[in-house]
């Protein structure tokens, strides 16, 4: 039997998809440059741009050539870059005694940036994997990652990064306790302008395994870091990091991984309208770029897409390492 009433909906949702104008008009969500923070990876030497097997795309680069990087991405119009070092093998001792001294290769490269291209902020890294020749983010004592002496030397490490100048210190480590610690040290040391972007809900996963081979640390690891790194199947435990971190004077707070956890980001920003960062991290990258590579997906389309998801998840930036890529696209329209 037909319906006496027209047999037409008056809400139609391809009304307002019909054109690129209409579409443009009701769109929610937009990636911008400014939302964007490329991770980059340093090494010594000069001259040198290294490609990282498992990232195909991504070198490891030498001060100078960090140097550049940074330049063209100011050019690009993306506001941070944030430096993971990738050491020598001498310089991965127990004690981690490299990590806080001025000269190593983060703070020289964190000078050299500040130097040629003040404009661009500059983003580290906190904790102690760089440096300790067990690869793990904090000492290790009798097999077990000790927290409160751990502490101690995040803020000493925190420091000689704010003295070479570094604008935004990103601690990554999931120590109890390490942001309070840090914001009074800074404070007490006069550096109250430089910020911090807590690695609050960092999850144990297996999306670093590039990044890890990426810094060298892969064959370094003993063990896990399930101790210290949140468990994945956990998300109330998520917001409860990020409570802690706010009230000890973190800034602005990140998720990470992204892509698998838009779920925590749409949360963490619901519950406490802070800034918000996702971490895109080089699992998410290299299963893109393998795809795209194999010619099974469109790289340029999945890499906005992937990036837009965090937008829409609620977040106010992204750190990935499609960083210039994307700002280049943008730029053209
Ligand atoms: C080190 C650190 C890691 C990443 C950022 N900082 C690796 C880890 O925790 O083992 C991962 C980033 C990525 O995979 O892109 N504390």
């Amino acid at each position: 039997m037909r319906p006496t009433q027209a047999p037409y909906p008056a809400t139609r949702l391809r009304r307002t998809r019909a054109t690129p104008a209409l579409r443009d008009l009701v769109r929610q969500n937009t990636l911008t440059v400014g939302d964007l923070i490329w991770p980059v990876f340093v090494r010594a030497g000069e001259g040198i741009e290294e490609p990282i097997p498992s990232m195909p795309g991504v070198n490891r680069l030498s001060v100078d050539k960090v140097v550049d990087a940074a330049r063209m991405a100011a050019h690009l119009g993306i506001p941070a870059i944030c430096i993971f070092p990738y050491t020598d093998l001498a310089d991965r001792t127990l004690d981690c005694a490299m990590a806080w001294s001025p000269d190593n290769l983060s703070n020289r490269a964190i000078r050299a940036i500040k130097e040629a291209v003040p404009e661009i902020a500059v983003m580290t890294d906190i904790a102690l994997d760089p440096y300790n020749a067990n690869g793990h983010d904090g000492f290790v004592v009798d097999g077990e990652i000790v927290n409160d002496e751990t502490v101690e030397a995040l803020v000493k490490m925190g420091l000689a990064q704010a003295e070479a100048g570094a604008d935004i210190l990103g601690p990554s480590d999931m120590m109890d306790g390490r942001i309070g610690a840090l914001r009074s040290a800074l404070e007490a040391a006069g550096h109250t302008k430089v910020s911090i972007l807590s690695y609050s809900a960092k999850y144990a996963s297996a999306f670093y395994g590039p990044f890890r081979d990426a810094v060298g640390a892969s064959g370094a690891l003993t063990g896990d870091k399930n101790t210290y790194q949140m468990d994945p199947a956990n998300s109330d435990e998520a917001l409860r990091q990020i409570e802690r971190d706010l009230s000890e004077g973190a800034d602005m707070v990140m998720v990470k991984p992204g892509m698998p956890y838009l779920d925590i980001c749409r949360r963490v920003k619901d519950a406490f309208g802070a800034p918000t960062f996702a971490y895109q991290v080089s699992g998410e990258y290299a299963m893109l770029m393998a795809a795209a590579q194999n010619g099974w997906l469109d790289g340029d389309k999945v890499m906005m897409e992937s990036l837009l998801s965090f937008k829409r998840a609620g977040c106010d930036g992204i750190l990935t390492y499609f960083a210039p890529r994307v700002a280049k696209l943008l730029a053209q329209g």
